[in-house]
């Protein structure tokens, strides 16, 4: 469950006026007559999600566990960002998992993919290769030098066994190459784009196999999905928060700063980033979306986010108990002066730091901040954060007659690319 509080936007935000609009935009969304509406799957995904496909992921994520050291994830943008996100949200960043968990096919640094590549050497490795398209550059390259790397360790036969591939249910190179060399594959629904698709095979199937729930992680997605299908502004929070968005938006805030107090939840903020910034980056508008960890960034941002050009607001993600809690000892010599928190917990003194930056950002600052709240960071709140977030994002790219589900510009940076790199065609 989510709480929302607004009570810290500085300024009046006039719901009331966006209530018709709201509802016209649900009712859009539900009937499918929107712009993007090929792409709306995701809506309802938590209830008709493939069970029979749910069963299969648990079943290769055991088989990945029992018999692999590490599971090279290699997939980029919304074919990487959720399930990274997840598992480090849900494992923390020092996880005790069965299985090592290592990103690849979301850079083409050499000396990236060589370290990668070396450490593996030796090691009895797996492959969940991630790509709708299967033609995205980043994941094709990797994927091949990671196959080359398996096949010289442990045999073609054996190399095709370790291989997952998650992608289009029919087309692309990459479902030729499953169909020919017989891999297990998981299908990324047609009617899903990358950055909604993090509760489809695309997250599932690495998030199983880090150990986390995601029976759980489901359930929470569909209780989001029930408690969300309600077009009344004063009653749903992910279009109360969708209108906040759009009213900071027409009064010159040009960007929305995702903050959390947790390091293990810095790749929720990568996630975000992608969601909203593909989703509203169009037609010369949109909130630019950025995020921090405080308060390591308060040491590094904060000096621009107190004073500096005021064109930011902040969304701050906090969950109410830790993972995990560490108390501060008394020191009889106190050299370090710190006895004044002996016997305290560091959950305590974060909580006070976000207290006390909360106050310096909005009463001194004058910095609109939206705070949503989740008990605890499991499975279950993350899948309703999860959805929340998709669900707003639509509310919020209608809310400014965009599409929220293409990606024209993502082309533009390829295209050149290819023609520079020789690509037939290009
Ligand atoms: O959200 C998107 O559509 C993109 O970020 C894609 O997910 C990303 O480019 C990867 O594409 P693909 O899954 O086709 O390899």
């Amino acid at each position: 469950m989510v709480k929302i509080d607004f009570s810290k936007t500085v300024v009046n935000v006039p719901f009331e006026a966006y209530a018709d609009k709201v509802k016209s935009i649900d009712a859009m969304i539900k009937d499918k007559t929107g712009l993007g509406n090929d792409f709306l799957g995701w809506t309802t995904w938590p209830k008709d999600y493939d069970k029979e496909e749910f069963e299969r992921i648990k079943k290769a994520a055991k088989t990945i566990q029992d018999n692999y050291e590490v599971l090279v994830v290699a997939g980029i943008g919304g074919s990487y960002l959720g399930a990274r996100c997840a598992i480090e949200a849900l494992n923390g960043l020092f996880s005790n998992s069965k299985v090592q968990i290592i990103f690849l096919g979301n850079t083409l640094s050499s000396t990236y993919i060589a370290q990668v590549l070396n450490y593996l050497k030796g090691k009895k490795f797996a492959i969940n290769v991630i790509s709708k398209s299967g033609t995205t550059t980043e994941t094709s390259v990797a994927f091949r030098l990671l196959k080359e790397l398996l096949i010289s360790q442990v045999g073609k036969e054996a190399a095709a066994k370790a291989i997952f591939a998650t992608t289009d249910k029919a087309r692309g190179a990459l479902k030729t190459e499953c169909n020919m060399e017989g891999y297990e594959s998981f299908v990324i629904p047609d009617d899903i784009g990358g950055r909604y698709s993090v509760l489809t095979a695309v997250g599932l199937l690495p998030i199983a196999v880090s150990g986390a729930d995601i029976d759980a992680l489901m359930k929470g997605a569909y209780d989001a999905m029930v408690d969300l299908d309600n077009n009344d502004l004063k009653t749903n929070p992910a279009y109360q928060y969708a209108v906040v968005r759009d009213y900071m938006y027409n009064s010159g805030k040009k960007v929305e700063m995702f903050v959390t107090y947790e390091p293990q939840f810095t790749q929720v903020g990568e996630w975000l980033k992608q969601l909203f910034g593909e989703s509203e980056g169009k037609d010369g508008k949109g909130l630019l979306p950025d995020s921090a960890t405080f308060s390591t960034d308060l040491h590094s941002l904060g000096q621009f986010i107190q004073e500096g050009t005021p064109l930011l607001f902040e969304t701050i993600v906090l969950q109410e108990k830790p993972a995990l809690d560490v108390e501060v000892k008394e020191d009889k010599e106190n050299l370090d002066g710190l006895n004044f928190l002996a016997g305290k917990k560091l959950s305590y003194i974060n909580e006070k730091a976000f207290e006390g930056t909360l106050a310096a950002h909005v009463e001194d600052g004058k910095i609109p901040n939206v705070v949503i709240t989740v008990p605890t960071m499991d499975a279950y709140n993350l899948g309703y954060l999860f959805f929340f977030f998709m669900k707003t994002c639509a509310m919020s790219a209608y809310l400014l007659g965009i599409n929220p589900f293409n990606q024209p510009g993502v082309e533009i940076y390829k295209k050149r690319m290819f023609k520079l790199l020789g690509k037939p065609g290009y």
